[in-house]
């Protein structure tokens, strides 16, 4: 997977139980993958379309280091779909352990918000890497 962003879990950060709050963890991914998407597609006017299931699996606490990795899962004619990773980072022992992870849906627009086709050139290439 292509890593893609890291973050700080800080105080600000945390929900009432406290651990992170999850609509931050959602901002994040939303972020790191939606900045993916429009690099692969080259194009800044992409827009979430779906987030799948979306499973936080380990609690992240204040001081937590976590790293954003994305891989592309499929491209269409106007959207990709990518699978997207946090992990907690240990900077001590360099292990990496997955928190949260769910797949995310983008589509490429135009001026007037409708969908528009991924430039042929683009699909192309993820077509001849994704059936390695
Ligand atoms: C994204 C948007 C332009 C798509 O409009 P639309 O009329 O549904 O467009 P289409 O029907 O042509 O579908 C566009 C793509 O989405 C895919 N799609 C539609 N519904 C889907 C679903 N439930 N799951 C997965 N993909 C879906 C279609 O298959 C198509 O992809 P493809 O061309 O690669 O096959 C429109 O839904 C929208 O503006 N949504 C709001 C986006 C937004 O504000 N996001 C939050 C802030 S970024």
């Amino acid at each position: 997977m292509e890593f893609l962003m890291q973050k700080i879990c800080m105080v600000k950060d945390l929900g009432v139980h406290g651990n992170l709050f999850g609509g931050n963890m959602l901002s994040w991914l939303d972020e790191a993958a939606g900045t993916m998407a429009a690099d692969i597609c080259r194009t800044p006017n992409m827009v979430t379309l779906k987030i799948s299931e979306v499973i936080f699996r380990k609690a992240v606490k204040s001081g937590f280091l976590l790293k954003i990795y994305g891989d592309v899962e499929s491209i269409g004619n106007t959207s990709i779909t990518l699978h997207v990773d946090a992990r907690k980072y240990n900077v001590i022992s360099q292990e990496e352990t997955v928190v949260c992870s769910t797949k995310m849906t983008f589509v490429r627009i135009d001026e007037s918000g409708e969908a528009v086709p991924i430039p042929q050139m683009v699909k192309e290439k993820y077509h001849d890497k994704l059936r390695k």
